[in-house]
Order: C-alpha cells, then sequence, then structure tokens
C-alpha cells in the first residue's frame, strides 16, 4: 500500500557517526561478511507516500503497529523529553527506514535494541538499522529525543503541532502538526494504536487520547498514562497540559466519559458537555455502533488554539463549544477517526459527514432542515463554496475552506434527493461500518454508494457536484 518515492537523498549526506559498541558490530560485520541482514538486500523505504497535498509525510516500506510515547514536560522551560518506541512491520525488503520528525534533537536511536546509524534532512530522519530488515519482519524502533518544541504554521496560517498555553501546552496534529512532538509515520494512511505517558509538574494534568491507565508521582512530578487501543491516526493524537477539572461520567449504554475542563471554562461549558452522552447516543442511532472504547471533550481557553479538533475519542476545544459544534466533532469520531481518509486531498470525507450531522441535529432538534439549509446555501450570494470541487482542494492551504465542509455536505445531501430518507440513513451507517477502523477515499466512497442503490444513476451528482467547478444546477 505505501509505495515509496525515489532514494532518500539524505542517503549522500554524512551519517552521524554510531557509537563505539555499534563501530564495533558494523567492524566484524565488515570481516566477516554478515551485514544484509542474513541475507537480505534491502533499499531504503523512501520519504513520503505521494500525498497529492503533502507530498513529504508520511514513509514508504513499512507499517507502524503500536507507538509508545513517553514523554515528560516542563512548561516553565517548554522542554519535552522523549522516548517514543514504534512497533512495525516491513512492507519490503529494508535497508534504511525514515520517520518525521520536525524540530527537536535526537539522541539516540536503536532498533530492535540495538545502536542504529541515523540522519535528519528537514522533516525526515532517516534510521539504518545494524541489519536489514527483510520484508514482513516486525520490529521495533526506539528514538530518544528531546528540545522546545514547535509550534507549526500550517499552509492555511493555522497553528499547530505543539502550542504552548497558558498553564501547559496542547498538541494539536490535523494535518501535520504531530511530527512536533513524536518521530512517526505521519500520514493518515498509517493508523495504529497508542499508549502514551505524559509527565509533568505536580498539580498539572495531562489528557490524552483512549482511556486513563493511572497515574502515578514522584519527586515533584506526576505521570499520566493513556491507551487508544483501536488504529488512530497520527493528527487524531492528543496531549493536553494544564490544570483541569476532570468528570468520568458514562452514556446510558455505559460508555466511558472523560472531560477535562480548564477551570475558567468550567461554568460556561457545563451544559454542553453535560449533552455529551444525548449526541453520541443521537449519532449511534444514525451512524452505528460508537467505534471506539470512551468518548469526552477537552476545553481549554479560548485564546489556546484558534479552532477545535476531533482530537482521538476526547475533542478539542478553545472555550465552551455550543452543541452544534460538539456535534461535528463528536460525528469525526465515526468520520475520520474510524473511516479515516486515504489522503488529505479525501478530506471532505470528513468534513462534509461532520457539516451534515450538524444538519441533520438541527433538523432532528427544532432547527431548519437539512433541505432548508441546503437551498439558504445555494442560495447564498457570494462564491466561496463554489471556489473549488470539494474533491479537489484547491491545494493544501485550502483543505479546509467552506466547499470542503459546506459543499462537503451539498455532496450528502443531493444523495438523500436522489435514494430517500431510509435509503440515505442506511447509507450513511453502511459506509461507517464498511470502513471501520480502515481508510478510504473518494472513490471508494462514489463505488459504496453506486453499489448500495443499484439502478439510480449518480453520475451528475459526482460530476457537478463532487469534482465539478463552479456553482452546479439544480435539475
Ligand atoms: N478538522 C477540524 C474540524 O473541522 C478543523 C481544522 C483542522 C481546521 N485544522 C484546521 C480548521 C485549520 C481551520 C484551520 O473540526
Ligand atoms: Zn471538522
Amino acid at each position: 500500500m505505501s509505495r515509496s518515492a525515489p532514494l532518500v537523498p539524505a542517503e549522500s549526506a554524512p551519517f552521524r557517526l554510531p557509537r563505539l559498541a555499534a563501530v564495533r558490530v558494523l567492524l566484524v560485520c565488515a570481516l566477516t561478511a554478515c551485514g544484509g541482514g542474513g541475507g537480505v538486500d534491502g533499499t531504503p523505504g523512501g520519504t513520503g507516500v505521494r500525498d497529492p497535498y503533502f507530498p513529504k509525510a508520511g514513509n514508504g516500506g513499512y507499517d507502524v503497529a503500536h507507538y509508545a510515547l513517553d514523554l515528560s514536560y516542563t512548561p516553565g522551560s517548554r522542554r519535552l523529553t522523549g522516548t517514543a518506541t514504534l512497533t512495525a512491520r516491513a512492507t519490503r525488503d529494508l535497508s534504511a527506514l525514515s520517520l518525521d520528525l520536525k524540530g527537536l534533537d535526537v539522541g539516540r536511536v536503536t532498533v530492535d535494541g540495538r545502536e542504529a546509524r541515523w540522519n535528519r534532512a528537514g522533516q525526515e530522519l532517516t534510521v539504518r538499522p545494524a541489519d536489514d530488515l527483510g520484508e514482513g519482519r516486525t520490529f521495533r524502533v526506539t528514538v530518544r529525543y528531546s528540545g522546545v518544541p514547535e509550534t507549526i504554521t500550517d499552509p492555511d496560517g493555522s497553528a499547530e503541532g505543539w502550542l504552548p498555553t497558558a498553564d501547559g501546552a496542547l498538541a494539536l496534529g490535523e494535518p501535520t502538526g504531530s511530527m512536533a512532538w513524536f518521530p512517526g509515520n505521519h500520514h493518515p494512511s498509517d493508523k495504529a494504536s497508542y499508549d502514551i505517558s505524559v509527565t509533568v509538574p505536580r498539580g498539572l494534568r495531562a489528557v490524552s487520547n483512549g482511556e486513563p491507565r493511572g497515574e502515578t508521582s514522584a519527586r515533584g512530578r506526576t505521570t499520566f498514562r493513556w491507551r487508544a487501543a483501536e488504529p488512530m491516526a497520527s493528527y487524531a493524537a492528543t496531549v493536553a497540559i494544564g490544570d483541569f477539572a476532570v468528570r468520568r461520567t458514562t452514556t446510558g449504554e455505559g460508555l466511558p466519559v472523560y472531560v477535562a475542563v480548564d477551570p475558567r471554562q468550567a461554568a460556561a461549558a457545563r451544559a454542553v458537555l453535560a449533552r455529551i452522552p444525548d449526541v453520541v447516543e443521537w449519532a449511534e442511532d444514525l451512524f452505528g455502533p460508537y467505534p471506539f472504547s470512551s468518548t469526552g471533550a477537552i476545553v481549554d481557553r479560548a485564546g489556546d488554539a484558534g479552532y477545535a479538533l476531533e482530537t482521538r475519542d476526547r475533542p478539542f476545544f478553545p472555550g465552551a463549544p455550543g452543541p452544534r459544534l460538539l456535534v461535528h466533532e463528536l460525528a469525526h469520531q465515526w468520520y475520520g477517526n474510524s473511516v479515516t481518509p486515504r489522503t488529505w486531498r479525501d478530506t471532505w470525507l470528513n468534513e462534509g459527514f461532520a457539516t451534515y450531522a450538524e444538519w441533520l441535529w438541527e433538523e432532528d432538534h427544532g432547527g431548519d432542515t437539512a433541505q432548508e439549509i441546503f437551498d439558504a446555501l445555494y442560495a447564498a450570494p457570494g462564491d466561496r463554496i463554489w471556489a473549488f470541487p470539494p474533491a479537489r482542494p484547491a491545494g493544501a492551504a485550502h483543505l479546509f475552506d467552506p466547499p470542503v465542509y459546506q459543499r462537503g455536505a451539498m455532496v450528502l445531501h443531493r444523495i438523500r434527493q436522489a435514494v430517500g430518507d431510509d435509503a440515505f440513513r442506511a447509507l450513511l451507517r453502511g459506509w461507517a461500518a464498511e470502513h471501520r477502523h480502515g481508510n478510504a477515499d473518494t472513490g471508494d466512497f462514489t463505488a459504496y454508494v453506486e453499489k448500495s442503490a443499484p439502478g439510480e444513476d449518480f453520475g451528475a451528482i459526482w460530476e457537478e457536484w463532487l469534482y465539478g467547478e463552479g456553482r452546479p444546477k439544480l435539475p
């Protein structure tokens, strides 16, 4: 599945000199011709997976199954110390593999416990194991690193990556910010399970994805452990460090709800967060079973980030959200976090669905119907939503523009008009079920819709609404 770009340019760059132990191993190998991993003749895995919008994101040649991240952070100095252990499988014979990591200093890299050579070029950390890794082989890469993590400005000007906040820090990773706080295969096509532990000064709290696995204090610091067991794209990973009031409840069906709120937001957020169980149950009714083992929210101060994000299990909000934004981010747990885009070109599969979820919520709760919202958007003056087709965003700076959200939702509404309410409901559930915990692209989606409504002709909807330039004509 992961194709590689041509040879790593890093090949010609000088590798950092290995430490003594590794030198000895290499020398012995040179003398006895034991290199090449017992006959494996690998080539570098390559940098980037040819994403149409972020060609350097992700890497070829391996597939990560699990990340164990042990982090320690001190807000005063903004210093992060981390050990990342990736368990991965080689998808072909590998002499080297690349990870994405932006900024930070790398201290030591091992592969299966043995010192590995490595070098860095831009966002690529290229690791050369002592022995080549044969196709199919499962291996562990451990990277020790530290430094002051970067806040990344993404192509649309938004801040992501590692964001220092008034009382701690916040990691937001869509689309490419996660490489600012841990090395990995930072492309949505390679999902993995995560164990994240974060050590912070005592009195602060660290919240992450999945379920809490305990906290321990020693020498004035507290370690918080989290586990996200189902596959997660790295952009949906988060850590929020700060002063948080925590509330643990369950939905009526027993799904754990873990909510962390900055105390200054607690009063404003109380009523909307109390609706999480209702929203999840409403969404389950429409989209099918909740895909993960817990839910919740993280509410930080309004100035801490410029946008909300559907961080896995526990969406992030800068200040108390309204119900519609809560619905949007929770809908992403199905559409985005469980069914994940294969490339960044397929972002409308996230945002169109999450936006349509808002319309359905309005419709079901005494607001405008989806048809009324569609009609109002269609008739609205201006051409912001017609700037480009949802399935072909006009560059990386436009991935989160109105055509992806509103026009993406309009595509879904056109399908609903074509197939009727019952079939459309079945389709929403079926799409989430078909690609649960997987990846899908726009072609998968149109094929799925066509398969589920045989005899119906969707050609005009795809051509005009999904792929067509400008404002489509209504029939
Ligand atoms: N995906 C987020 C949402 O709709 C929004 C988002 C992520 C975003 N990165 C962004 C919005 C950058 C604006 C700019 O929930
Ligand atoms: Zn969204």
